[in-house]
């Protein structure tokens, strides 16, 4: 985070999971998870200006509405700690909406973390969870970022070591995904024991190199959106056994040796018409690192 006299700016990157095992459905409605979740090269831009009343302004006008997360984040955090305290929120928006990238869930943390900032308040790690946790499931994880282990409702965040960079390409299909559905539509036969997903964290904590491991989620997903398993299949021929869908998706993680690696599949599949980044693993930003 950069900040002058007058303003904060915080970099929001977008994650991708590196493995995603639901082990069931629990009595409040959501899933136990088991994650791994990785941060990419690949951000938002959230700035923070004082003013008197709370507001939110963004270059992408179907997300400037009282709805947005980072703005929901700073009326939270206002709420928690009372005082006659504003901020003029501006987000500048890169990352795919409702894509499986968390970039909504990216820019409520940011927006927490540079309030309580802005108006000084001394907020702990505990609370910043606290409130992380109330906006959304992702959005704990990125209080942290960089490479992670997520368990319970993704409330449950455990930094892992940051292998070493790694080269995605990732392939968003023009469709938005809607997370809540494909939860609701999961059956009980996806679920599994988590030990794929331990399995990969137990292998990056040896320092052992990153690869993918399963999506719950996946099946699901290809039957309610059929266009996105047309994408995955074109990913997956460039990337067999190193592809995976992010979250709910839809993007298409692929994992590749070398950036010019990536940047070549990242061509080929860019000519067949889908929004294609290739984007190197990443550490986590400043305003990210206390909670570690
Ligand atoms: O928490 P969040 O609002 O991001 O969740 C979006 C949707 O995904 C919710 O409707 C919830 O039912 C589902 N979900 C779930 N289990 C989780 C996380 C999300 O069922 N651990």
């Amino acid at each position: 985070m950069s900040a002058t006299l007058f303003q904060l700016e915080a970099h929001a990157p977008a994650k991708i999971n590196l493995s995603l095992e639901v082990l069931g459905r629990r009595s409040d409605g959501y899933h136990d998870l088991v994650s791994v979740m990785q941060t990419v090269g690949l951000y938002d831009r959230l700035t923070v200006h004082p003013a008197n009343i709370l507001s939110l302004s963004c270059d992408a006008l179907e997300l400037a509405g009282e709805d947005n997360l980072a703005l929901r984040a700073g009326q939270l955090l206002r709420d928690r700690f009372p005082g006659n305290i504003g901020g003029k929120l501006f987000l500048s928006k890169v990352i795919p909406v409702a894509a499986g990238l968390g970039g909504g869930s990216s820019d409520a943390a940011a927006a927490l973390v540079s309030l309580s900032r802005l108006w000084n308040l001394r907020a702990s790690c505990v609370d910043l969870q606290t409130l992380a946790a109330e906006l959304g499931s992702d959005v704990p994880y990125f209080l942290y970022g960089g490479t992670a282990l997520i368990q319970g409702r993704g409330e449950r965040v455990t930094a892992l070591p940051s292998p070493p960079t790694a080269h995605y390409v990732l392939t968003t299909p023009p469709t938005p995904v809607s997370t809540a559905r494909i939860f609701e539509e999961l059956p009980s036969d996806a679920w599994t024991d988590g030990k794929t997903t331990l399995g990969l964290a137990a292998s990056i904590r040896r320092g052992e190199p990153v690869k993918v491991g399963r999506n719950a989620l996946e099946q699901t997903l290809f039957q309610l959106y059929p266009t996105v398993r047309d994408c995955f299949e074109a990913v997956v021929a460039l990337a067999p056994g190193r592809t995976i869908v992010s979250g709910s998706g839809g993007t298409i993680a692929a994992l590749f040796p070398s950036q010019a690696a990536a940047r070549h599949a990242a061509k080929s599949l860019e000519e067949r018409g889908y929004h294609v980044v290739a984007v190197p693993s990443t550490t986590p930003p400043d305003w990210q690192t206390p909670c570690r």
